[in-house]
């Protein structure tokens, strides 16, 4: 047979997948590894995805979604971030941030392009550099996560083309201040350059942070792709539904990809979506501070236990270090699963800057998570 596709190829297999087969048939395991929140999806999101489908919305859906539901968003995207965009030119609804992240590399990027992250940073942003032909440069993060300016500006070539962020980040919680936002802006002006900015988890944010779309600063609309999902603030991942904010030209070329690779996204869970922005977002509040509370938990008990840990400001990940422990996070992660049963993601997966780190999402019962802390203390109190 011949040579399958070598850009496929390279990307490894999911090592968060790879450490779900290692719990496979382990019913004791407890998992710090998930992406997603624990929480009940709320009832109006599930009853508006069900009478669509009583209503037999069941057919292809407009290719840049249900033309209520951009309604919706640009009201959101008003109100929330400041974001003056209009519904039939600057949004489109995607398949989860997901797509709204390939959509943003498919429209903007020449095989050769290069994109400036911060690393570590979400797992994404490397392999959909890889699918298309683009050099995905490796800025290294300050100690406590923040940006480091100078090693973005020295990361930029006359080939950059872009620059991504992602606040509240996966995997290190760092959420940017407004000074460093304005600093990374000023960077990409100066440079001449698109920002890309994941903002899934714009509404994960403790002390006292306030959360800023960079499509909303002075002349930065036009170069910026927004990107954002139902996923985590509805705790709906798999509904699937996501949505990018850019520019006329942008969002028409964009529009071009999603026609003929996806042909737009489910029908009918665009109408729970339309209901989930109806809903009070005070509704968050209560899991709000449930999360800022297991935030501090973890934080504390790996303070304790003599990890190196940056306090997180922003999603529901925490980035410890192994240092300390003389492993590596690939092979803590792999003898904490074996010895004790807690699964948390080796840093290695997150770029070349973080081998000697784990990430642990806190994004699970408080019950669990004591008992995986009080797994992670036997774990590192045996040798
Ligand atoms: C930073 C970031 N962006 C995008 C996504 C993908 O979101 P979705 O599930 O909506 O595709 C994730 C999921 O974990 C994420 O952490």
């Amino acid at each position: 047979m011949k040579e399958m596709s070598h850009r496929v190829s390279k990307a490894p297999k999911s090592a968060i997948r790879e450490l779900f087969d290692l719990a496979l048939g382990r019913s004791d395991v407890i998992s710090l590894g998930i992406g997603q929140p624990d929480f009940q999806t709320p009832e109006p999101v599930i009853q508006g995805n069900i009478n669509a489908l009583k209503k037999n919305i069941t057919m292809y859906a407009p290719t840049r979604g249900v033309p209520e539901l951009l309604q919706q968003l640009e009201n959101k995207l008003i109100k929330v971030n400041k974001i003056k965009s209009k519904w039939n030119e600057n949004i489109m609804v995607t398949n989860g941030g997901s797509q709204a992240i390939t959509l943003a590399y498919a429209s903007i990027f020449n095989p050769g392009d290069e994109l400036v992250i911060c690393s570590p940073n979400f797992v994404s942003y490397l392999y959909c550099g890889l699918f298309f032909g683009i050099k995905v440069v490796e800025a290294e993060r300050n100690e406590d996560f923040s940006p480091n300016i100078e090693k973005i500006k020295n990361s930029i070539t006359d080939k950059t083309k872009a620059v991504l962020i992602n606040s509240p980040n996966n995997p290190t919680g760092h959420a940017l201040r407004l000074n460093e936002l304005h600093e990374l802006v000023d960077v990409i002006i100066e440079n001449d350059l698109y920002l890309i900015t994941d903002e899934v988890y714009e509404n994960y944010i403790y002390e006292g942070l306030k959360h800023t779309s960079p499509a909303s600063l002075n002349g930065m609309f036009e170069r910026t792709i927004t990107v954002n999902a139902m996923s985590k603030l509805f705790s709906a991942t798999g509904f699937r539904l996501g949505y990018v904010v850019a520019s006329k030209e942008i969002i028409d070329l964009m529009e071009k990809f999603h026609q003929y690779t996806v042909a737009g996204t489910n029908h009918a869970a665009q109408y729970g979506f339309i209901e989930a922005l109806k809903m009070d977002t005070k509704f968050f509040d209560k899991i709000w501070k449930s999360f800022d509370k297991r935030r501090l938990f973890v934080y504390d008990r790996l303070q304790e236990l003599g990890f190196e840990t940056v306090k997180p400001l922003g999603a529901f990940y925490i980035m410890p270090s192994t240092k300390n422990f003389n492993m590596t996070g690939d092979e803590f992660s792999r003898e904490i699963m074996k010895e004790q049963a807690v699964a948390v993601v080796p840093g290695s997966i997150f770029g070349k800057f973080s081998n000697h780190m784990i990430r642990i999402s806190y994004a699970t019962k408080m019950e669990k998570l004591k008992e995986a802390m009080d797994r992670i203390e036997k774990f590192v109190k045996s040798f």
